[in-house]
């Protein structure tokens, strides 16, 4: 650690990398956010105002059912917006590594070498299967958000809710938590295929392959 201060020191990064750096960090936290009021809201309207209304005549049941939807077509809308915009972001900042992660990984490890003094290998692209490429995970996790964004929105348009509201958000409940799932394993597997350690010298193999 102390070994490699001064070049640390030598190397600060430009502004436009603390920049894009920033806003990637600004993305990720609204995208987790409208996550949060998404998923929030649908268990809201969808578990606890129909037992909170549950003793009250049928026209004041109605009544209040018809506010909490208007409440919950904001809170859907603006998520919706928020989570498509910093999922664009998102994905255009790690585009390279979900279309190209051999080809990141390596960049990785050349740009990790730069802020060590301990020799450092050469780095040959590693071998992924199919589970290890986050490319897929990505197109998993975008396209399933893509369909839970829109049965929340087509819940909320029009005058008058859809018939089998409640079922409808309980089955986008289950979708969300997919949605979560495949987001987690993205960056897991981004993470993992694309930012591996820097083999030195003593721990590489003889030909100076990356071990996968
Ligand atoms: C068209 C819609 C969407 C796109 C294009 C998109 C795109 C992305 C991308 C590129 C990432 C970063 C993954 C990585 O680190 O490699 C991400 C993360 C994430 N997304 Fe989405 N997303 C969308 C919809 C949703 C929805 C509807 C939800 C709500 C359930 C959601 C929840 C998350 C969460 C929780 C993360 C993890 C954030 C983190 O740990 O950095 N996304 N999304």
């Amino acid at each position: 650690m102390i070994e490699s201060l001064p070049v640390l020191a030598e190397t600060a990064a430009p502004p436009l990398v603390i920049f894009l750096n920033t806003m990637t960090l600004l993305a990720r936290y609204v995208h987790i956010i409208c996550t949060t009021l998404l998923v929030g809201g649908t268990l809201f309207y969808e578990m606890v105002v129909p037992i909170a209304i549950a003793d009250l005549k049928p026209e004041q049941q109605l009544a209040i059912f018809a506010r909490a939807r208007w409440v919950f077509r904001r809170i859907v809308w603006f998520s919706a917006v928020f989570l498509v915009l910093t999922g664009i972001l998102s994905t255009t900042r790690h585009w390279r590594a979900y279309a190209q992660p051999e080809q990141a990984a390596v960049e990785h490890l050349r740009e990790a070498s730069r802020y060590t003094t301990q020799p450092v290998t050469q780095p040959a692209p590693p071998e992924l299967s199919a589970a290890m490429r986050p490319g897929w995970w990505w197109v998993a996790h975008a396209s399933t958000g893509a369909m839970a964004i829109l049965i929340a929105l087509s819940l909320t348009i029009g005058r008058t809710p859809p018939s089998n509201p409640v079922i409808w958000m309980r089955l986008n409940l289950v979708v969300l938590m997919i949605v979560i799932f495949l987001a987690s394993a993205t960056r897991h597997v981004r993470m993992a295929a694309t930012e591996p350690e820097p083999p030195t010298a003593a721990s590489s193999p003889e030909d100076g392959s990356v071990p996968a």
